[in-house]
């Protein structure tokens, strides 16, 4: 199923460091579709909020910042990263700073409501890459192809520990495994849009898979599913 709008979406969900956001990039390249990297926004929100003193109840304030956001997913030919407003954002949000800010922001019924349009206007022809912890559950409950990815905590720590390294930030392998797990407890508690797998998703387990493995698997579950290139 394609759902109403007849564009295909893929929704990658799961936990911080799971590989979400790398797959997410390769599989919009290998499938020439659109890419949403919905904690990107979160975060872009939670440190604008946190910035300017808005309160996470404030509905029009927060309305008023999102829309004003100008968001722009670079696929990787072009240098993988992300835009706001025609400026690189990649180093500001990147770090566990920004992740913190995110997933605060992320509880507030408000925040989810006014991203919810937002995320919804990145699909567009010929298709969507969306990752997320919501994606498939409740921003795109029609999308074509849905993933929840899971992997160990200690393996998902090790992912983030490796990427925030690779761009040059200073962590602690046991200080980050604790925040990830924490957020992660956060985001699966909440009342809203909690993190879980949808009831149609398929289950991946990468905790002993390389990233080109599991880029196949879900590869072939796109095949499956008659989601063209
Ligand atoms: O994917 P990420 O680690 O960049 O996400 C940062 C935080 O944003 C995460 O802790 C939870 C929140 N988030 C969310 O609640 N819903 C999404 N669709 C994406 C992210």
């Amino acid at each position: 199923m394609t759902g109403v709008t007849g564009i295909p979406v893929i929704t990658l969900d799961g936990g911080g460091g799971v590989g979400k956001s790398t797959l997410g990039c390769r599989l919009a390249e290998r499938f020439g579709f659109h890419l949403l990297v919905s904690g990107a926004l979160y975060r872009l929100v939670g440190l604008g909020l946190r910035e300017r003193g808005i309160a996470f109840t404030d509905a029009a304030a927060i309305n008023a910042f999102a829309a004003g956001l100008e968001v722009r997913f670079i696929s990787a030919d072009d240098g993988a990263g992300v835009e706001c407003g025609g400026r690189r954002v990649d180093a500001e949000i990147a770090g566990e700073d920004a992740a913190e800010a995110a997933s605060l922001a992320a509880r507030a019924p408000a925040v989810r409501a006014a991203l919810l349009a937002s995320q919804r206007a990145f699909r567009r022809p010929p298709g969507l890459v969306a990752d997320g912890r919501d994606m498939g559950t409740v921003v795109f409950p029609d999308a074509a192809l849905k993933v929840f990815l899971t992997a160990s905590a200690e393996e998902r720590a090790r992912r983030r520990y490796k990427q925030l390294r690779e761009r040059g930030f200073c962590v602690s392998l046991d200080a980050l495994t604790r925040e990830l797990e924490e957020r992660d407890r956060r985001d699966a508690s909440r009342d809203i849009a909690p993190l879980r797998a949808a009831d149609d998703a398929v289950v991946l387990d990468t905790t002993r898979q390389t990233l080109a493995e599991t880029l196949l698997a879900i590869a072939a579950l796109a095949a499956e599913r008659n989601i063209k290139a």
